[in-house]
């Protein structure tokens, strides 16, 4: 939870979507998503996401194999997020990669201020269980353990929220976001092919639209032959519901302009929170210290 009610940051400025294609081979990763947020910060943006399990292979059995320790200091792949944070004066929302912590893996996004701190780690509270007979099994929570926390951090790009994928999911973590006064929710994910032109789009909407905030969202690029296909089709949506950029399956960097006075103006002509029924209904915030 952010210590203070008032921060600095910016409130406009340029976002860069990063849905890179993945592969097997980790450094090969971690260089290709370097070389992406250069080009992102070189294009003039303050805001650089990247997408779900981006230095590994979607697979249940790669996530031990590419996990890091990254409160060990043990994790090649934040560093460089970290690195590139300070170097581009970027925060970089770190999409997600495999953590080790002891004896359990999270599937974990880390984000850097422009300083290069971390200044939250979001570990996936929900967990992508499907076992269909005969058909198809993915279960994260074989080899994964949920995270126990929201993520909400104070940047120099606003106050920003984070869900990984299945996260988006479940409206009452977005509500409690904006609650707790979140511009933008940040959700990396890799949809599947039936679940992606189904919902992921109309997901992303609702979240953006019940809440009167932005919602960016970064899959991985599509890649017909790996083990879990992912829809792609990344996208940015403003607190009307509105797109305002988005991408269809290939690998693409691309940008969206985020005013902020769009929440004041939208929250302003239809005062939701004002309306709200409290006699009737409340969001019950479990976590909520002060
Ligand atoms: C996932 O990984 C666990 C442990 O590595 C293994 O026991 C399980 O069979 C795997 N499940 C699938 C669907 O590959
Ligand atoms: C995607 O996941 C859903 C469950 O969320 C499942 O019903 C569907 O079969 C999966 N599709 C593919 C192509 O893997």
């Amino acid at each position: 939870m952010p210590s203070s009610r008032y921060f600095w940051f910016l409130w406009q400025f340029k976002l860069a979507v990063c849905q890179l294609s993945i592969c097997a081979d980790k450094e090969q990763n971690i260089r290709h998503a370097r070389e992406a947020i250069q080009t992102a910060a070189d294009g003039g943006s303050k805001l650089v996401l990247l997408p779900e399990m981006w230095n590994c292979p979607y697979s249940n059995a790669s996530f031990p194999i590419y996990a890091e320790d990254i409160d060990a200091g043990d994790s090649p792949s934040s560093k460089m997020l970290s690195d590139m944070a300070k170097s581009k004066e970027v925060t970089i929302i770190g999409g997600s990669i495999p953590e080790r912590s002891g004896n359990h893996l999270y599937n974990t996004c880390c984000i850097y201020g422009k300083d290069g701190s971390l200044k939250g780690k979001h570990r996936k509270v929900h967990l992508f269980d499907i076992d269909i007979p005969g058909k198809i099994q993915f279960k994260e929570s074989d080899t994964l353990t949920p995270g126990d926390k929201y993520t909400v951090v104070d940047t120099d790009v606003g106050r920003i929220g984070v869900g990984i994928c299945y996260d988006i999911r479940f409206p009452e973590m977005a509500m409690t976001y904006a609650a707790r006064g979140v511009h933008m929710i940040c959700y990396p994910g890799a949809f599947n092919m039936t679940t992606g032109p189904a919902h992921w789009e109309l997901l992303q909407k609702a979240r953006a639209v019940d809440n009167q905030l932005f919602v960016a969202t970064c899959s991985p690029a599509r890649n017909p032959s790996a083990g879990y296909v992912a829809w792609g089709h990344s996208s940015v949506i403003g607190p009307f519901g509105e797109i305002l950029a988005s991408t269809g399956r290939e690998e693409a960097i691309f940008y969206a302009d985020i005013d902020y006075a769009q929440i004041k103006e939208r929250r302003m002509n239809m005062p939701l929170d004002h309306q709200r029924r409290g006699d009737l209904y409340q969001l019950v915030d479990l976590t909520f210290t002060t």
